[in-house]
């Protein structure tokens, strides 16, 4: 249905979960892949796949916390494959806890992976985008609108990430460089899934609360990035957009109890 076709499509935190399925999309859909993430292993496995799929991809290591690491390889994928016309930045990084149970250093690292590797990653690709042109999309989570105890960490990192969108959408607008983020809902078989909802009895509730009745699939948040980095939305910059299945319209706040009383009862 899409065709990106000869342009270059960057994913950073792509080598697992809902990102890598982004980039597996684009590259089905005729791109030119550049992925990246902390494990080595990971990143080769992904690259391996987009090829598969007879994607020109190439892969660097690099943790969004450290910004020259991401620099380098940035610099390194512009030299092989030229401008980039889309970027995807999903790293992230999660686990459930009480305020009240976490170090600084907790509560940091998380805003470290979230908020400030999204600022890295953003101004790390800037010299190398499509312009005017480039698409770029920050993965958010529903935590960024609706307050959830058990994830004080997410909730203000990601909302962060949000407002980041927003302030960059007015920033580099007038260059022609649209900027938006993907919200997504509770993604079936993935590692946000596993550490938010580890059992089959938690996500068949979280999959109740959700208005259409079925978890996300990877390929549900992968067609979302497609469509906002086609023509047909070439008019929408600094939005939010939910992936969700109707989630944040309210049932996702269901989620937020039930890891509270785990989490005080010491079960998590
Ligand atoms: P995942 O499989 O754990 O994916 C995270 C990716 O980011 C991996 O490729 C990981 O690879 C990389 N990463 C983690 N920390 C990094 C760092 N410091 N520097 C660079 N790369 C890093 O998780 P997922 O569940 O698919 O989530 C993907 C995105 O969707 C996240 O932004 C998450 O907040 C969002 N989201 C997920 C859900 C859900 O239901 N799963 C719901 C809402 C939002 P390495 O380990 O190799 O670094
Ligand atoms: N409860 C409370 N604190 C926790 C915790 C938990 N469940 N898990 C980790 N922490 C704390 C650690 O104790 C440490 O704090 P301290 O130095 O005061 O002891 C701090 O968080 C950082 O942990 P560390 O393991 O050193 O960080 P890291 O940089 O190696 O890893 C994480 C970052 C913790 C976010 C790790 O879970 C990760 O890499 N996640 C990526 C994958 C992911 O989360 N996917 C889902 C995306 S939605």
């Amino acid at each position: 249905m899409w065709d990106f076709s000869g342009q270059v499509v960057v994913v950073i935190g792509g080598s697992s979960g809902i990102n890598r399925a982004i980039a597996e999309a684009f590259a089905s859909a005729g791109a030119k892949l550049a992925v990246a993430s902390r494990n080595r292993n990971k990143v080769d496995a992904t690259v391996k796949a987009l090829r598969e799929l007879g994607a020109d991809a190439t892969g660097f290591c690099a943790d969004v916390r450290d910004p020259e690491a991401l620099e380098r390889g940035l610099a390194e994928a512009a030299e092989r494959f030229g401008k980039f016309d889309v970027v995807v930045s999903g790293a992230a990084g999660n686990f459930p806890a009480l305020a009240s149970a976490m170090s600084s250093n907790a509560f940091k690292s998380v805003v470290d992976i979230d908020l400030l590797g999204t600022f890295h990653v953003m101004r790390a690709v800037e010299p190398y985008l499509t312009q005017p042109g480039a698409s770029l999309i920050n993965i958010s989570a529903p935590q960024a609108q609706l307050a959830m105890a058990g994830q004080a960490h997410v909730c203000a990192a990601k909302a962060g990430v949000d407002m980041l969108t927003r302030c960059l959408a007015l920033e580099w607008g007038g260059r022609g460089l649209r900027v938006n983020s993907v919200m997504p809902g509770p993604v079936d078989g993935t590692e946000g899934m596993r550490r938010l909802a580890p059992s089959a009895e938690l996500s068949e509730q979280v999959r109740q609360s959700v208005p259409l009745k079925r978890l996300g699939q990877t390929s549900d948040i992968a067609h979302a990035c497609l469509f906002l980095s086609s023509p047909w939305a070439s008019f929408i910059n600094g939005v939010v957009l939910p992936v969700d299945g109707g989630w944040s319209l309210g049932g996702v706040s269901s989620l937020g109890p039930v890891l509270e009383q785990a989490l005080a009862s010491g079960k998590r």
